[in-house]
């Protein structure tokens, strides 16, 4: 019988070779592990510089308003040379003794209208605005397109960026400030209350701030509300009426706006002005505004509604046609004294107004609707319901007489030929998509 093969030596050389195999896959093993890390860290690093770049803030709520203001608020911050060339060559006045004023929210509807009128009679004017979705922004571009064809330049920024409107101040000296930018409109309180808290009293604040520090200080003329007569049952509603029943945020946060501008005046010696527009009115105007989107959605065939008060009485308004607020926000410029502080110190008692500018002929909305009506050559489908609460007051009325005793404000507009004119505009020159694209 043969005898086994001797194995012994197979054995060892399989063990030795399954051992060198162990070594040479564990030091592959660790060499590609290293790789994979290496790959893996660049792709992190790559990412988060990505993300980086690209990163905006969540909105703190639905409601959040966008604005460009965080990519582009400081696009002075790129802007270099040109863009100080471009704010000094628009803040330039070209008649002699002119103003060089610093518009806040000149793309808005009043900020454009009164930046036109000021640059055509020879006056430098900067505009400031964030253009924020409150209303379709591309209306407000729309606006900024014209302006730049007047030489008119906007500043991309918002009223909260004091490094900005520092930079503002410290290129140009700026005899006024015409401060119209804020968050408009009653109901939209309800839904976005912080909006007003952010523009139309931080923001204010932090406008103050940097004027009460420029030497000189410029006269400030800003834009308060008739809404700020609240719950005020006497008519005409006048100056010395009370102003301390506020029936929304909005006119709670201007209010405060008023109360806010006495300080700045008793401490700092700031020459400032408010104005009480009365629902202005007018081409280009703005489209959260009932004459604007009953026009829209008569053109529609939609159903509007109506609303009569909570004693069944029509709701009336005192509507003010945009080119007699113009000469109003004119005549308060005009007649506006200078600022007595310096070096953030008060050196005499400054001047401390406030105006109505409304058109002291209450209006009915459905006498508003019926206008409109003959005008589009449309019957309106109406809904008459009883008004909400949510902000919106039954009546107003304006007393115009201080404003015409101090700079001769006398409204000539009566409503149907204003509407005529914004209508008209509306379907030619504003190209009316604009009107219909917007959402209900
Ligand atoms: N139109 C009216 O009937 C009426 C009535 C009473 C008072 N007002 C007041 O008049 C002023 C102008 O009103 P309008 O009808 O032209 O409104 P608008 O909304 O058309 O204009 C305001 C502009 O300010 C800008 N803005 C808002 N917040 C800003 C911020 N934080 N920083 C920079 N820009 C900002 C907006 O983008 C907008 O372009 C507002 O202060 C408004 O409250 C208007």
């Amino acid at each position: 019988m043969a005898s086994p093969p001797d194995t012994s030596k197979t054995t060892k050389l399989d063990r030795y070779h399954s051992y060198i195999r162990r070594i040479n896959s564990s030091k592959f093993l660790a060499a590609s592990s290293k790789v994979l890390f290496r790959v893996i860290l660049l792709v992190a690093l790559v990412l988060i510089f990505f993300f980086t770049l690209n990163y905006h803030p969540l909105p703190e709520n639905p409601h959040h308003i966008h604005t460009t203001q965080n990519l582009l608020s400081s696009a002075f911050h790129g802007g270099g040379a040109d863009w100080e060339k471009q704010v000094r060559h628009s803040s330039t006045p070209r008649r002699p003794k002119g103003f060089s004023v610093l518009v806040t929210g000149a793309a808005g509807f009043i900020g454009t209208h009164c930046s036109f009128a000021l640059k055509k009679r020879g006056d430098g004017v900067l505009g400031l605005d964030n253009f924020n979705s409150y209303y379709d922004p591309s209306l407000k571009r729309a606006r900024q397109k014209q302006l730049a064809k007047h030489e008119i330049f906007i500043v991309e920024g918002d009223l909260n960026d004091a490094e900005l409107l520092s930079k503002l101040f410290d290129i140009v000296t700026f005899s006024h400030v015409l401060h119209l930018a804020a968050q408009a409109g009653v109901r939209y309180a309800m839904e976005n209350p912080q909006s007003y808290v952010n523009s139309n009293i931080a923001g204010f604040i932090n406008l103050l701030e940097v004027a009460k520090a420029a030497d000189p200080q410029p006269s400030i003329v800003w834009a308060s509300s008739s809404s700020v007569y609240g719950l005020n049952t006497k008519n005409p509603f006048s100056e010395s009426h009370r102003t301390d029943q506020p029936a929304s945020l909005y006119a709670a946060t201007k209010k405060a706006g008023e109360e806010i501008a006495h300080t700045y005046n008793h401490i700092y010696g700031l020459s400032l002005t408010g104005l009480r527009f009365f629902t202005v009115y007018g081409p280009w105007g703005r489209p959260d505004m009932a004459y604007f989107f009953f026009t829209k959605d008569i053109l529609q065939g939609k159903t509007i509604d109506i609303y009569k008060t909570q004693g069944d009485k029509e709701v009336a308004r005192d509507f003010t046609y945009i080119d007699d607020v113009v000469k109003g926000c004119i005549g308060a410029l005009d007649t506006a004294k200078k600022s007595t502080g310096s070096g953030g110190k008060k050196r005499a008692p400054a001047q401390l107004r406030i105006y109505n500018l409304g058109n002291t002929s209450p209006v009915p909305v459905g006498k508003l609707v019926s206008i409109l009506e003959s005008l589009l050559n449309v019957k309106a489908k109406k809904h008459v319901i009883r008004m909400p609460r949510n902000g919106d007051v039954p009546f107003t009325h304006a007393d115009v007489k201080l404003a015409f005793k101090d700079f001769g404000y006398k409204p000539t507009t009566d409503l149907t030929t204003g509407l005529r004119k914004f209508v008209r505009c509306g379907l030619y020159e504003m190209r009316f998509h604009l009107l219909l694209k917007m959402p209900s």
